[in-house]
């Protein structure tokens, strides 16, 4: 040991492996109209392989993708009527999971039934319930309509956004709780910042302002300049947020709805999905430019994401975070957060009491400001400079 510390002294960071099981609720496929194409598709979750397609009538089904028989991949077969049908030996499987014909027998063996995903079509959103332990959707756990967005008139359609990051998904949970990263790694300057947890879901209430020292890589796309934002964003189970998010922009309030959502691919690995939709402005003028402004709030959040997923992809997975007095709540959320990984019947109350906190953003905001005076002094000496410098070489040139 250097330094004369002994072992006792130094804190190790605590790292079981991530949890091998998946969380049991609803979790966003992607958007309706992917599916729609009359092609069975391939998605790969929960750790194995599903395939999902749309019947004669346009209800989205998901079965377990590998056919029973001889082991076909259904992702690869083909729509015949309501079923899918294997591309190995044509066995059609119904969206129930009950094998309903095969073309070149004379009856289906009793026991041809393979899994069925239980699904939900919502807002043009198709998700599937996932459940270690086999049983139906909880009712209490239906996921709630989205307020605005595409379901209300005069709201965009969702400009929407998939990517897949190599980490397990506690990581982007943890984001939930944890206000001062929004200030480091994202640029923002949150202000007020509350959670509340309570039975299946978890909110976070965030304001913030913009900073001045920043020109956000929104600028660089050409987005118009913002004062701050308002957000409410909770999850509703363990993988799917409704944020509700209004921008302050020096023009007015413009009011959006981004939805934030994941599925496990594995243990280490999980599909990022998020989706914008903004509430176009009365004028019929400004109905392109609400379209134009969707895109270019996906590509803010894509930008966003980038920035969290540079620290994931460097960052070690820590069991026992050692936390300051400014940072939130990650012990009690991840509490919250284990009810879904656990049976339904070893739910403990501290994981789904209510359970509220307010961050103090007095000394955050106090440092953050004084930080982000010193980078605009820093900037406008360094203008100086270069103008003067820029002025000299011309008095030279001139001479
Ligand atoms: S493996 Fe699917 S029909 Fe034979
Ligand atoms: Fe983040």
């Amino acid at each position: 040991m250097t330094n004369g510390q002994t072992d006792t002294e130094v804190r190790h960071i605590e790292q079981e492996a991530a949890p091998s099981r998946f969380a049991r609720g609803w979790h966003c496929i992607g958007l309706e109209r992917e599916f729609l194409d009359g092609k069975p598709h391939t998605v790969t979750g929960f750790g194995r392989k599903l395939v999902v397609w749309a019947d004669s009538s346009g209800a989205i089904k998901v079965l377990d993708g590998y056919c029973r028989h001889m082991g076909g991949d259904l992702s690869q077969g083909t729509i015949k009527g309501d079923e899918v049908a294997c591309p190995f030996h044509d066995w059609r499987w119904g969206g129930d999971g009950r094998c309903k014909q095969i073309p070149y027998s004379r009856r289906v063996p009793l026991r041809a039934r393979t899994q069925a995903w239980p699904t939900l079509v919502q807002d043009g959103m198709v998700f599937v319930w996932n459940d270690p332990e086999g049983k139906a959707p909880i009712p209490e756990q239906a996921i709630p309509r989205v307020d605005g967005g595409p379901g209300t008139p005069g709201w965009t359609d969702w400009a929407w956004y998939q990517t897949r990051v190599d980490t397990n998904c506690r990581e982007i949970i943890d984001n939930m709780v944890d206000m001062a990263h929004f200030f480091y790694v994202h640029h923002a300057f949150p202000t007020y910042f509350k959670n509340t947890f309570e039975g299946h879901t978890a909110t976070q209430l965030q304001k913030g302002v913009n900073r001045d020292d920043m020109r956000p890589a929104e600028v660089a796309i050409g987005a118009p300049k913002r004062l701050g934002n308002t957000s409410v964003a909770t999850y509703h189970g363990p993988s799917f947020m409704i944020d509700d998010l209004i921008y302050h922009y020096e023009h007015g309030d413009v009011r959006t709805v981004l939805i934030n959502c994941h599925y496990p691919v594995d243990e280490n690995s999980f599909v990022l999905q998020y989706g914008i939709s903004v509430e176009r402005p009365e004028s019929p003028e400004d109905a392109a430019a609400a379209e134009r402004l969707a895109d270019k709030m996906v590509q803010t959040v894509r930008i966003g994401f980038e920035q969290d997923v540079d620290i994931w992809k460097n960052k070690t997975r820590i069991d026992n975070p050692l936390l300051c007095e400014e940072d939130g709540p990650v012990y009690q959320l991840r509490r919250w957060y284990e009810q879904f990984y656990v049976d339904v019947a070893d739910i403990r109350p501290e994981m789904t009491d209510r359970f509220e906190f307010e961050l103090d953003t007095t000394r955050p905001n106090e440092a953050w400001q004084r930080e982000v005076d010193e980078n605009v002094a820093r900037r406008a000496a360094e203008a100086a400079e270069a103008a003067t410098s820029d002025e000299l070489v011309s008095q030279t040139q001139g001479a």
